[in-house]
């Protein structure tokens, strides 16, 4: 696929299923993800790759998370959470390592991871795979972080769920670009 056409095409589609890519494929696929833009080359992100059992783990964290820091949680969504991790056969944790620097504050780290999943989107997409960025009440909140036995200095930005794409296809909007961009030419 050319490069156009992968960023034209990408989605996030309604079903993810197995297989999911290869470990040779995701070495490949994080390379790309941490060519992502990096002020001052601090490399904030990380990624956290759950998978088989690791799903089990991610679901009793949910669940555990729940029932001890979220409010008025019903019993319907409390399924919810703990059904959450197998909507898809591998999870990416997206995680940024913050470095205090006087130039690059907290947000622009959290930016660059956020790019960095921008680009393990496209990548997969490349390799004929899909993820879902969600994010919920189990991102950008200090305490998750500690629930994945992660230092004060992470913040978890979000989740990408990730396979083979299943289901029917989506159609992909075609926007009006002239509602999106202004010109200055003078
Ligand atoms: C930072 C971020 C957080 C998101 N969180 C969620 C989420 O929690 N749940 C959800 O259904 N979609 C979420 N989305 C949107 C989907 O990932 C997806 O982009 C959207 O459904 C549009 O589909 P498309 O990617 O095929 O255009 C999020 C997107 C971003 C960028």
């Amino acid at each position: 696929m050319d490069a156009m056409t992968n960023l034209l095409t990408r989605n996030s589609p309604r079903e993810l299923s197995t297989p999911i890519p290869s470990k040779d494929e995701m070495l490949e696929i994080y390379q790309a993800a941490l060519r992502a833009p990096d002020h001052a080359w601090l490399r904030p992100s990380r990624f956290i790759e759950v998978t088989g059992a690791g799903l089990d783990k991610l679901s009793k964290i949910f669940t555990e998370f729940a029932v001890n820091e979220l409010q008025d949680v019903t019993p319907l969504q409390m399924e919810k959470y703990k059904a959450a991790p197998y909507r898809a056969p591998m999870i990416i944790i997206l995680v940024s390592q913050i470095t205090e620097h006087p130039k690059v504050p907290k947000v622009e780290q959290m930016l660059s991871t956020a790019t960095a999943a921008e680009n393990i989107l496209l990548a997969l997409h490349a390799k004929n795979y899909a993820g879902i960025w969600r994010t919920g009440k189990f991102s950008f909140n200090q305490k998750i972080a500690e629930y994945f036995n992660l230092t004060t200095d992470h913040e978890v930005i979000g989740y990408l769920y990730v396979g083979t794409p299943s289901g029917t296809n989506k159609k992909i909007p075609q926007l009006d670009i002239d509602k999106f961009v202004t010109h200055w030419k003078e």
